[in-house]
């Protein structure tokens, strides 16, 4: 069977490690005694999103994967941290719960703009939200409107978890009625120093 056409749905990402995982579980432990409808974000899929590449025809993937290469060697690692939860749009109007991002010198913007550029030379149509880095814990099909989100959220102490970021992934997403499943279909490592 020529199978030249068939499509990977893909998305590019940095992954964290599986301490600060069960560290988001926890998280997500506490604002679920939110009584509010939300598809909460499975252990094994939290990631920051860097771009959603969406459909991708599988003969692209191999030229895909030298250019993101290129893309890694032309960035150092470095450490973000997650601290802090809100929502999209807004807490008092919540559609997505998240973790923020704290990257003061701004080498995670600067990978995302670099991935952006180079993924619109090559046909990938351009992001037009834009860019607030934060990782998903959930998505909000139904609010509770008491209590609001504003004070589940205040169920969550502070917290600081530390991420050194030395590589980025090109994932693959399939779609299932249980929910999304992430394959990574190749690692593109950081400059070392
Ligand atoms: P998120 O980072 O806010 O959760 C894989 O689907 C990832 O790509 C998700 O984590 C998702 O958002 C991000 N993404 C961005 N735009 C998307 C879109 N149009 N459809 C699906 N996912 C998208």
């Amino acid at each position: 069977m020529d199978n030249s056409t068939e499509q990977y749905r893909c998305f590019i990402a940095i992954d964290i490690p599986g301490t600060v995982k069960s560290n988001l579980m926890d998280i997500q432990k506490k604002l679920k005694s939110w009584p509010a409808k939300v598809k909460w974000v499975a252990e094994q899929n939290f990631h920051l999103t860097l771009k959603f590449l969406g459909d991708v025809s599988v003969r692209k993937i191999p030229d895909m994967v030298k250019l993101l290469e290129m893309i890694g060697q032309s960035h150092k690692r470095w450490e973000i941290s997650l601290s802090g939860i809100g929502a999209f749009p807004h807490s008092r109007n919540p559609r997505v719960v998240w973790v923020g991002i704290d990257d003061p010198r701004g080498n995670l913007l600067r990978l995302r703009d670099n991935i952006e550029a180079e993924c619109m030379k090559v046909g990938f149509a351009r992001e037009t939200k834009g860019f607030s880095p934060h990782l998903t814990l959930g998505r909000v099909k139904e609010t509770a409107a008491t209590p609001g989100f504003g004070e589940i959220m205040n169920l969550v102490p502070g917290f600081n978890y530390r991420v050194p970021v030395r590589e980025f992934k090109l994932m693959r997403s399939v779609l299932t009625s249980a929910g999304p499943e992430y394959s990574c279909i190749n690692s593109f490592f950081l400059q070392e120093h």
